[in-house]
Order: structure tokens, then C-alpha cells, then sequence
């Protein structure tokens, strides 16, 4: 299972995805964790110390022509991240979860970090799972990712949403391009919840329910500000993550 997360910036994909990570390695699943926001810090969510010696995964492209050498086919074919010696030189392994960066280098123009990208597409298109193994694709803020098709090879995008008029603005239009690049599971994820009110409000505004909703949670908040992993919380969640899993679960075999 290959999952992304999009969303307005600040909405809660980070906090998310690791509570996600935890609760997959906490089920005995294996997980890789990859960071694709160009200023990355799900390592620090994750509560993974040293990340200085991590390969960023744009580094793969010519590695992987390189050993593909002349042979035929897409170097990218049969990439496990169990059984493949060559991706974990790119990875960091902390208590079962492993993390691997993309290293997008954006330059003060904006410029378009393209082969970042294409590695982290052919990546997503060609990595071939266990049922055991579960992929969490960590993204920047924004729709660039889809209008680029960067994560067009995953099972599931989650969009992340908080109960106010502009965020499920920019959720619904999330969902119409994640629609359009034909990603088979789409699904929202409320995030910041207070109340029955924003419940409704979210289900109401968006067309359907969302998948899961995660409490506005002050133990979230402290862990973040103690740079703590957030990982380690469980108070005040509600059992959203498990909830959360035990959906997607309900759609995926
Ligand atoms: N459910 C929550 N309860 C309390 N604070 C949260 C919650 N989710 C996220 N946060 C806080 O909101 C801020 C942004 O979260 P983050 O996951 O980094 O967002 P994003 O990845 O979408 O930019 C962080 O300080 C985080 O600790
Ligand atoms: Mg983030």
C-alpha cells in the first residue's frame, strides 16, 4: 500500500503521516517513511536523530541508470525497499520505521526541482510491496505534486482539512486534480477538531465524510514545541490513528 498525504501548508500532513507511521509499525506492518517537502522534517516528527549521512533519494536517478547499465527495461523494476541493497544506502532506519529524504533543492527564483521529482515518480510507479509493506509519502503544501504527477503511482491520497471555509476550498480542489491524475483512493482526513460542530461543518462543506478525524490535541502541540516525536503522543487522540487505519484497511485487502 503506497500512501500520500496533500494539503494546505500547516494543516497537519506531518503530524499525520507519523502518527500514521507509529501506528503501522505498532500493527507489526513495515514502513517507509519518505519526506518530499523540500524543507523536510518528518525525521524530527518521527523523532529519527541524525539525518546528516541519509542519501537524499534524488541522488538515485543516475545510481539506478548506472547498475542498469545497458541492459533493457526501467532500472526502477523490481525496487523493494525489503530486498533491495541499493535503497537502503538512502535510508534511515529508527525502532522498525524507515525514513528516506527526497533532498528537493528549490532555488530562490522557485525553480522547479525536476529530477528530484521524476525519481520520486518513477519510484512511486515501480516500487513493488509486500502486503506487509506500507509506503507514506510526506508532501509540501500545495498541488504541485499532482500537477505534476509526481504521486500519480500511489493507492491512496489522504487530504488533510480543517474545519474553515478556505481549507476545504483548497481540499476540494485538491480532490478534483487527485481525481483527475486518477488516483484510485481519495479520501479526507479532518484534522484540528474540536466539536460536533466541526464534524458536521467538514462533512457538509466537502460532499462526503471525512475518512477520519484527529482532535485539536495540546499534548500535539507541547511535543512540537518540547521537539519532542510527536510519535511517542497518544493523549488526546482519540484513538484517531488507529481509527484511521482500521478505514483504510476496510478499502485496501
Ligand atoms: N491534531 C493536532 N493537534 C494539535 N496541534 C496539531 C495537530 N496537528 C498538527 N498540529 C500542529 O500544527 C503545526 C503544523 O503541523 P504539521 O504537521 O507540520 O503541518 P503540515 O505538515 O501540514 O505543514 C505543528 O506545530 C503541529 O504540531
Ligand atoms: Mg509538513
Amino acid at each position: 500500500m503506497k500512501i500520500a498525504v496533500s494539503g494546505k501548508g500547516g494543516v497537519g500532513k506531518t503530524t499525520i503521516m507519523a502518527l500514521l507511521a507509529g501506528e503501522l509499525r505498532k500493527q507489526g506492518r513495515e514502513v517507509l517513511v519518505i519526506d518530499a517537502d523540500p524543507s523536510p522534517h518528518m525525521a524530527q516528527t518521527l523523532g529519527i536523530g541524525d539525518t546528516d549521512n541519509v542519501r537524499p533519494i534524488a541522488e538515485m536517478g543516475k545510481l539506478l541508470a548506472e547498475r542498469a547499465g545497458k541492459s533493457q527495461g526501467s532500472p526502477f523494476y523490481n525496487l523493494n525497499p525489503e530486498v533491495n541493497d541499493l535503497l537502503r544506502d538512502f535510508m534511515i532506519e529508527q525502532d522498525g520505521i524507515r525514513l528516506m529524504i527526497l533532498g528537493a533543492v528549490q532555488t530562490a527564483e522557485g525553480g522547479c526541482a525536476c529530477p528530484e521529482n521524476h525519481v520520486l515518480r518513477k519510484m512511486l510507479k515501480k516500487m513493488l510491496l509486500t502486503a506487509k509493506e506500507v509506503v507514506l509519502v510526506d508532501m509540501e503544501a500545495g498541488i504541485e505534486h499532482l500537477g505534476r504527477g509526481t504521486v500519480a503511482g500511489v493507492d491512496c491520497l489522504l487530504i488533510v482539512v480543517i474545519p474553515s471555509k478556505s481549507g476545504v476550498r483548497t481540499a476540494l480542489k485538491i480532490k478534483k486534480m487527485a481525481d483527475d491524475v486518477r488516483i484510485p483512493q481519495v479520501y479526507f482526513v479532518g484534522n484540528l477538531i474540536q466539536s460536533a460542530d466541526d464534524r458536521a461543518f467538514l462533512s457538509k462543506e466537502l460532499g462526503e465524510e471525512p475518512i477520519a478525524f484527529f482532535p485539536n490535541s495540546s499534548a500535539v502541540r507541547q511535543a512540537e514545541r518540547d521537539e519532542q516525536p510527536v510519535i511517542t503522543v497518544s493523549e488526546g487522540l482519540e484513538d484517531a490513528p488507529r481509527l484511521l487505519l482500521t478505514k483504510l484497511h476496510s478499502t485496501f485487502v
